[in-house]
């Protein structure tokens, strides 16, 4: 119950903000109001003669249904994994994803009243177009397609984020897929040559999940995936993923194959419960990746809002003016400006792995990435060049951090810096506390549990109760 508990937290931040926006009373904050932006436009499908004009295969995907057999993936039940013969595949994935795997309803949460309300408030009095009508929702609630596929097969929509939302497109692979040959392949083959998905892969099955947990824009062939301020001023709530966490609330319908976590072998081949020392380093530096890629996509984006509030820290602009203003400033935050980065970049460094030498000139660009976002209206150039740039370094420290994983010492290590940190809980560290029990709860529970103490027990206590929005602040429609 713990854990699920505490991710809910995180996800009722924005309802924590409504709370804390309903104490402003209308007042004008003190930060200068930002201009409004036009919304983009919420286009509607394109006529049937457009996306036929559109070249490429507007069948690569085959929808869940295809995967629903008892005899494929529709068998019954979850396996446990610690039994002989359980690793393999359990036949019952679809069973799983239909009733434990939130991703089966990202769909039909589109008519829920959070999902109208969001509507209604984009539309600014207008016509509002229905969220599940709506691109700018489907991009992420569906699977994955490029506007004219999206239209010429809204049959999958109903399916929400189904299979080939992770595993890929399976045009190419069904047929091949059950056959001995098949088994003998690669993951890299598969993925090559077939678009199946090496989700096996810790870096690239992050960079799956990053693609809607975190955004994308401008992916070849899919539609933008951009959660932007506009979409949380509306009531959507905040994306703060983080993988560890995320990968234990997805339900499992597989058991962990720890020897193809990495395309080389790594030995000694780490154990199943290492899973989330692993997801929580290599997801935090794929998802700094994914984070700075996206800002500098909507920095070159010549229809995204600039500058994209949704980067900065919330309570930097958002605070309770009833209480003692929040004093404690973060590192790398200059006064009067909204803190940049404060969930996908703080703590980053210690991940790294570069020689010295190459550490000063990434520290100097990240530095110069957080003045340059903290000021009025960021260069957007600057901003493209210095993100991507950034954004190559990280995930290439990605796949080096993922050959071997984060060792017992390493986690000890870091745990320890994170348990000495005073509990200062002032609103403006809300990002900063969260990342840290995260923290320590995924390096804790990894490693047979040696480093799950009775001090880091209470920390975690703690820390979950600080944590939470206080009474009231939430309307109870995203209590998890
Ligand atoms: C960039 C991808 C993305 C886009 C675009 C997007 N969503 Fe979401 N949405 C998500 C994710 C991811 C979650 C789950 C968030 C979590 O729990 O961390 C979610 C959750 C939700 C929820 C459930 C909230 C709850 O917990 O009860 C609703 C309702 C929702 N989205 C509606 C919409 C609507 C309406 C739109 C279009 C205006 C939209 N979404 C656009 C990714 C997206
Ligand atoms: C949100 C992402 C996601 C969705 C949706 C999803 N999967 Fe998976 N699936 C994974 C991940 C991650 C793994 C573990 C890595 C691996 O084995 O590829 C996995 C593993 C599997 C495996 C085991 C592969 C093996 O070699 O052990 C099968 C089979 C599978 N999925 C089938 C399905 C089917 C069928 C559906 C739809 C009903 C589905 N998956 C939906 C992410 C997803
Ligand atoms: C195609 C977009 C997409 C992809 C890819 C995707 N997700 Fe999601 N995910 C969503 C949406 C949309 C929701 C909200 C659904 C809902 O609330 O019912 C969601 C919800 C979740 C939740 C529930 C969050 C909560 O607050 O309870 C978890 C956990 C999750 N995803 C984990 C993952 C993991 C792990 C991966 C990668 C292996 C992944 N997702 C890949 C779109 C996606
Ligand atoms: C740079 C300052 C700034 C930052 C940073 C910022 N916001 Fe806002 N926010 C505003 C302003 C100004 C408004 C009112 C105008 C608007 O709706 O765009 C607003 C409106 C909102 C609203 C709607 C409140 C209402 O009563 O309509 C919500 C919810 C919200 N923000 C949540 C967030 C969250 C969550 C974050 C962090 C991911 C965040 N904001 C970051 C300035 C900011």
């Amino acid at each position: 119950m713990g854990k699920r508990q505490a991710i809910g937290s995180i996800t009722v931040l924005s309802v924590a903000i409504l709370w804390i926006m309903a104490s402003l009373q209308g007042q004008e904050p003190e930060e200068s109001r930002r201009t409004k932006q036009p919304l983009p436009q919420s286009n509607q499908f394109q006529s049937s003669e457009n996306f036929a004009k559109t070249s490429g295969n507007l069948q690569r995907y085959q929808g869940t249904g295809s995967c629903s057999a008892v005899a494929c993936h529709g068998g019954v039940g979850r396996k446990d994994c610690d039994q002989p013969g359980a690793a393999d595949i359990w036949k019952s994935e679809y069973t799983v994803w239909m009733t434990d795997d939130p991703h089966s309803r990202a769909f039909s949460i589109l008519y829920d009243d959070l999902a109208t309300q969001i509507a209604t408030n984009l539309a600014q009095g207008g016509q509002p177009t229905p969220a599940w009508q709506d691109v700018r929702c489907l991009s992420c609630h569906t699977l994955p397609r490029s506007e004219s596929e999206l239209a010429a097969t809204t049959r999958f929509n109903a399916d929400g984020v189904g299979c080939e939302s992770c595993h890929g497109p399976a045009s190419e692979w069904i047929g091949q897929h059950t056959t001995t040959t098949w088994k003998l392949l690669d993951a890299q083959t598969k993925e090559r040559d077939y678009q199946f998905t090496n989700t096996k892969n810790l870096v690239k099955r992050t960079e799956v999940c990053t693609g809607c947990h975190v955004g994308k824009r401008g992916d070849a062939g899919v539609l933008d995936r951009d959660m932007n301020h506009d979409m949380i001023a509306a009531g959507h709530p905040r994306l703060a993923f983080e993988m560890a966490s995320y990968s234990d609330l997805q339900a499992n319908h597989w058991c962990e194959k720890p020897e193809k976590w990495t395309d080389t072998p790594t030995i000694p081949t780490p154990s199943p419960n290492e899973r989330n020392a692993w997801l929580w380093a290599t997801g935090r530096l794929v998802t700094a990746a994914s984070s700075l890629e996206l800002s500098a996509s909507r920095a070159e984006s010549k229809t995204a809002p600039w500058p994209e509030f949704s980067e900065n820290n919330c309570y930097s602009c958002h605070q309770e003016l009833t209480a003692e203003p929040a004093k404690r400033k973060l590192k790398g935050e200059l006064a009067g400006r909204p803190a940049w980065g404060s969930w996908f970049m703080t703590d980053i460094n210690p991940l790294i792995r570069n020689s010295p030498s190459d550490i000063k000139p990434r520290l100097e660009m990240m530095e110069s990435l957080q003045k340059l976002m903290q000021l009025p209206l960021p260069d957007r150039q600057k901003v493209t060049t210095l993100s991507r740039s950034l954004s190559l370094q990280f995930k290439e420290q990605a796949f080096i951090r993922n050959e071997s994983g984060i060792s017992l010492q390493e986690s000890k290590r870091i745990l320890d810096q994170n348990l000495g940190k005073n509990l200062d809980l002032a609103p403006k560290a809300w990002d900063h506390e969260a990342l840290r029990y995260l923290t320590i709860s995924a390096l804790a529970r990894s490693h047979d549990k040696k480093l799950m103490t009775p001090e880091v027990q209470d920390q975690i206590e703690l820390l979950k109760v600080r944590l939470q929005t206080p009474a009231g602040a939430s309307s109870g429609s995203h209590e998890k």
